[in-house]
């Protein structure tokens, strides 16, 4: 009965002295930089209310990409097929969740498919938000995309009147 009161006492001070140094944060990865990017967008085109949410699909036309690991010039082949939450309505602001493919070509003459989806974290305009990258080739120089681990923080969102140009940094995430 002693020995399993002390018992008792050890666990309860370990896990009292735990709690009061508190639990540490592992270290976290650190972001690399990939490159900044200017996408041009073209007029939204509304496919409207359906089983799904609002869609909305915008047009990506053309755009550039430069930085230390990949840079080159953004094909006109892609697209955000967006989705809105019909409880906020037609306001992008309120609810927006991005789903974009489009096609990267580098300053080599490689193709990198890029995959962008992520939601809309703020219904604050000036604050940034977050999205998560895909990248896909088979390119052997560039075949390291294939595996990373990408985020994406839209600095300068679309405006009307900027001719719908939309700025990114793009940061793979690295142990
Ligand atoms: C990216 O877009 C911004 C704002 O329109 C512009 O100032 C900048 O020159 C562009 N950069 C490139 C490399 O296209
Ligand atoms: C991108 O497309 C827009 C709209 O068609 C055009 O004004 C702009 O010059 C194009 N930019 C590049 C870099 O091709």
């Amino acid at each position: 009965m002693k020995s399993f009161t002390l018992l008792a006492g050890l666990l309860f001070s370990s896990t009292a002295s735990s709690a009061v140094q508190g639990i540490k944060s592992p270290k976290p990865p650190s972001l690399n930089h990939l490159c900044s990017v200017n996408f041009t967008l073209g007029d939204a085109i509304p496919i409207g209310s359906g089983p799904r949410g609002i869609r909305l699909v915008i047009p990506i036309l053309n755009g550039t990409f430069w930085g230390p690991r990949l840079k080159g010039t953004i094909l006109p082949i892609g697209a955000d097929w967006a989705l809105l939450d019909p409880k906020y309505g037609l306001d992008p602001d309120k609810s927006f969740t991005a789903d974009v493919r489009t096609t990267f070509k580098t300053h080599d003459g490689e193709f990198i498919q890029i995959t962008l989806s992520g939601e809309r974290q703020s219904d604050d305009a000036r604050k940034r938000t977050l999205v998560r990258i895909g990248m896909e080739t088979g390119s052997e120089r560039y075949y390291w995309v294939n595996s990373l681990v990408g985020l994406g923080v839209v600095t300068r969102p679309a405006e009307e009147g900027r001719e719908f140009e939309l700025g990114m940094e793009f940061w793979q995430a690295q142990l």
